[in-house]
């Protein structure tokens, strides 16, 4: 079987691995790909934003499943794409990516669903913004894609403004209307479910650690580094939230004629009042991917082959490895706000064989891997438990050097304790 991942980032990195070790011995190929997936995997001359010349390539190439890492080219229809030119396609049909696409559609199918959620109000002016807040904090949105950067928690009325200006009169963000929403407090928790339109199959639950700083400071970033399994959710309390959260979106989905095929991935807030769902992606998060992945004991290439099939799940179970899993994420100087490129990363052949380094932000240069992004390497290791994949994780990381390198030295460390 021959399989391409469309992505380039940490992820799809994992993805690759995870399909590698599939007993089906599948054929790997990539479009784009970083350093580290073009040494794994077969990159195809496709470039993912040109949608036509993806399922041209594709065709082309043989290839009998395409797995879509990131959202953009499923907001684009990616999917609808490649199954016009019948090629098999796991992730959702672009109307039911909207889920992540536009956070207002995503509100709007919730409260059809019935599933909890933050309450919120639609701003279209930086007044209008300022007048939907009585109190604060409050937490302001931008409604298209921002790589997990469109997020501001406004502690007073100044950052408030600063962050409806940025999105509604500078549109950096695109030329939408902003969210204001409730501020939820708690801890976060991040529910992937694979889906085939009917029914989901969650994954290990993962916490990511979104902000840039130790301690959860400074801005909102794609995610600085992750742990699974989360302890105090036992397996009573995840189906509780497929059944409360996946199962009605999927249902509300289906009913509108656009089931859902692909990775539901709910990010929650575990708040006194029960869980609230913040945001929803419609694809494999990272670096949830990579901290969940290599727990997963089952194959992931019939996993995900399964679920392109309406019903295809039923009967479905996965196995997982029991040990804890934490990953680290290396940034290049200047993330989130920027990134550095073409500096030179060493030690990577350092690191023990046991322990994964997944690339994201990486490209090669004159035989050298170079930085390439703003979340440069990720590192992934096992242990007995949290604690001991924590100091497995952070012992690799700090063998892999470039200049500007940052990371937080606070992943799971509450976890661990
Ligand atoms: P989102 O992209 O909507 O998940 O937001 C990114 C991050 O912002 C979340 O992971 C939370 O850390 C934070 N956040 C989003 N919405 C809220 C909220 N209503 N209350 C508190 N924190 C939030
Ligand atoms: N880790 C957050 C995301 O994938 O969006």
């Amino acid at each position: 079987m021959r399989v391409l991942v469309v992505g380039s980032g940490g992820r799809e990195h994992a993805i690759v691995r995870a399909l590698a070790r599939s007993p089906q011995r599948p054929e790997l190929l990539c479009a784009p790909g970083n350093a580290g997936i073009r040494a794994e995997a077969e990159p195809l001359d496709a470039d993912p934003g040109d949608l036509g010349a993806l399922a041209g390539a594709a065709v082309d190439a043989g290839v009998d499943l395409v797995v879509v890492g990131p959202e953009a080219p499923l907001v684009a229809g990616a999917v609808d794409a490649l199954r016009a030119a019948s090629v098999r396609c796991f992730g959702p049909v672009r109307e039911a990516a909207r889920l992540e696409g536009s956070k207002l559609f995503a509100k709007e199918v919730m409260e059809a669903a019935g599933v909890p959620t933050g309450g919120h109000a639609v701003a279209r002016t930086v007044a209008d913004g300022l007048a939907a807040i009585d109190r604060y904090p409050a937490v302001i949105k931008a409604d298209g894609l921002a790589a997990g950067k469109g997020v501001v928690v406004a502690a007073d009325e100044a950052e408030a403004r600063a962050a409806l200006t940025a999105m509604l009169e500078e549109r950096r963000f695109g030329d939408h209307p902003v969210l204001v929403e409730e501020m939820l407090v708690g801890d976060e928790l991040s529910v992937l479910a694979v889906c085939d339109g009917e029914r989901a199959l969650p994954l290990a639950p993962a916490r990511d650690f979104k902000r840039i700083g130790d301690g959860d400071t400074g801005p909102n970033t794609g995610g600085m580094g992750a742990f699974s399994p989360v302890a105090e959710i036992g397996p009573d309390l995840l189906d509780e939230i497929v059944a409360t959260v996946h199962q009605p979106v999927l249902d509300e989905l289906r009913d509108r004629g656009t089931p859902f095929t692909g990775v539901l991935y709910a990010g929650l807030m575990l708040t006194a009042e029960g869980p609230r769902v913040l945001e929803f992606n419609v694809r494999f998060g990272d670096p949830e991917t990579q901290v969940v992945l290599p727990r997963l004991r089952s194959d992931l290439l019939d996993l995900l082959w399964r679920a392109t099939r309406p019903g295809g799940l039923a009967g479905a179970e996965l196995e997982w490895d029991e040990r804890a899993a934490v990953t680290v994420v290396l940034a290049s100087a200047g993330y989130p706000e920027s990134s550095s490129s073409g500096d030179v990363i060493r030690g990577l052949d350092r690191v023990p064989p046991e322990v994964e380094v997944t690339h994201a932000g990486t490209a090669e240069a004159g035989g050298e891997v170079v930085t390439a992004g703003g979340r440069v390497v990720n590192v992934t290791a096992l242990g007995a438990d949290v604690a001991a994949a924590r100091d497995a994780a952070y012992a690799a990381a700090d063998m892999i050097e470039f200049d500007g390198r940052r990371l937080r030295r606070d992943i799971a460390l509450r976890a661990a304790a």
